[in-house]
């Protein structure tokens, strides 16, 4: 029935008897003293009587499963505990063979490179569309797909990831279309649009608009403890055995209740109140946005990442919020707003600041936040400040896949005696993020004077263990 809560109902009845807990976990719900805890420590139960099975659900996991796949509009859904790292890997396990090929984003997260690694497929590189100024990586286009479908016909399902982390969403439409066209499997990695299923004002969810599979990462916006996730199947998928097998295969023996009945907790919020709280912050939004793109020097940029070719929609509660026409970058607005106002974002970056808000978030909240921007943009009025821009070499050749390279053993190695190893390591400037070296690929010339140029520059590394790039970590 929509609106109940088996989970968490069954894990108060419990909690409510006084039971002698002669069970698992070992805090035997009084071992943890400290208040905010051992309230939590109650209903942190394990598969006893009347608790189902998270691995063969038949009781009130079921059902809440079943509440949680019609709230999001899916023939079938799973919890996840282990955040949408798990569902990501599950899918490339449960779907590819070893050697099979998947297309993907260069700059996808790292749960992609887990699923390479635990399934052996083979990645084609989809290019990443990049908003140049921010240095923000956003979008894949339809028409790569297609082309890349075309070059690539035994590519086994294309693995996406919308929205990005910046809030800008892919033509999910578009792509659906031609992959079903070519009867190849669309996945989508939506950790960050958990909540666009619950208000028309937000962009269309990937499941609406034709993914086969799609990850959400609920702890990230709705009311979730950290590492609640799901995943959604489409009716296509729905009845694929190897998925749940896999998901079991992946998934702890000891799931935490607290996490289900959070993910339960926040699927009936939504349901009864997810669009009015939605609604109110999308006004919250549209006008805080208005007033900071008023600030001299500030602005949202919403024109600019929806210039950007493969954006569709936008997540009106990811707030990027650029300083490049301040005096001031990203990291000295950020630092000042978390010492002089007490304000943490979420990112802070040379050009801009992302700041992630809520349902929760009242007009109080925006209202402090808008505050801080103004007053700081006032103290330090500015000049547009602007970072030299690094591009991107080739894709440079693949000689070993994410999975071999894994596997295989490494050494380090002065970069300048690289020429033509085999990289054991991930490099990828920032921003924007997307690597220019992944392990398996080689380090040909063009590579070598590449990362020799990155590492005199002091550019920022993401990836390997000697980020200065005096070594790099190559397959012995
Ligand atoms: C785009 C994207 N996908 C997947 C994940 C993995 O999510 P989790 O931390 O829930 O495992 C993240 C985490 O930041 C992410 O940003």
């Amino acid at each position: 029935m929509p609106g109940s809560t088996p989970i968490y109902t069954a894990l108060q009845r419990y909690a409510g008897k006084d039971f002698l807990r002669l069970h698992m976990p070992g805090h035997v719900g009084k071992g943890i003293k400290q208040h905010e805890l051992c309230r939590l420590a109650a209903l942190d139960l394990t598969e006893i009587p009347g608790l189902d099975d998270l691995h063969l659900p038949t009781g009130i996991i079921k059902e809440s499963q079943e509440l949680l796949a019609r709230a999001f509009g899916a023939a079938k859904s799973y919890f996840l505990v282990n955040g949408a790292t798990s569902g990501v890997h599950a899918l490339f396990l449960a779907l590819n063979k070893e050697g099979e090929k998947v297309l993907l984003p260069r700059n996808a997260h790292r749960s992609f490179y887990g699923g390479l690694v635990l399934s052996g497929a083979v990645p084609v590189y989809l290019p990443v569309q990049v908003e140049t100024d921010l240095g923000v990586a956003l979008s894949v286009t339809a028409e790569d797909v297609n082309s890349l479908l075309i070059s690539n016909p035994d590519v086994n399902n294309v693995f996406i990831s919308s929205p990005s982390y910046y809030g800008t969403g892919c033509d999910i439409a578009a792509i659906a279309a031609i992959t079903s066209g070519y009867n190849k499997l669309l996945l989508v990695d939506e950790a960050h649009g958990a909540h666009f299923a619950f208000s028309p004002l937000y962009p269309k969810t990937a499941l609406e608009s034709g993914a086969d599979a799609v990850v959400n990462g609920l702890h990230k916006t709705l009311p979730v403890f950290n590492q609640g996730a799901c995943l959604h199947l489409s009716a296509r998928l729905a009845g694929d055995l190897r998925i749940a097998k896999t998901l079991s295969l992946l998934t702890t023996t000891s799931p935490s209740y607290p996490i289900l009945a959070s993910i339960e907790l926040a699927r009936r919020l939504m349901e009864e109140s997810g669009e009015s709280l939605l609604e109110e912050s999308y006004q919250l939004s549209t006008e805080y946005r208005r007033k900071i793109n008023a600030i001299a020097g500030l602005s949202c940029c919403e024109q600019e990442l929806q210039a950007v070719n493969g954006v569709m929609g936008l997540d009106p509660l990811k707030i990027l919020v650029s300083t490049r026409g301040s005096a001031l970058n990203g990291y000295q607005f950020g630092a000042l707003l978390r010492e002089r106002y007490g304000v943490q974002v979420e990112l802070e970056d040379h050009n801009f600041i992302l700041a992630m808000f809520s349902i929760f978030h009242n007009r109080n909240d925006w209202e402090k936040f808008y505050h801080a921007l103004q007053a700081i943009a006032a103290t330090y009025p500015g000049r547009e400040r602007t970072k030299p821009r690094v591009e991107l070499p080739p894709l440079p050749p693949m000689l070993l896949t994410p999975r071999q390279a894994f596997m295989a053993s490494s050494l380090k190695v002065p970069v300048k005696e690289a020429l033509n190893r085999v990289t054991a390591e991930m490099i990828a400037i920032y921003p924007p993020g997307v690597p220019c070296l992944l392990p398996g690929e080689l380090i040909n010339q063009e590579m070598l004077d590449y990362i020799t140029y990155l590492g005199k520059n002091g550019t920022r590394i993401q990836g390997p263990q000697d980020p200065s790039l005096q070594y790099i970590n190559v397959i012995s």
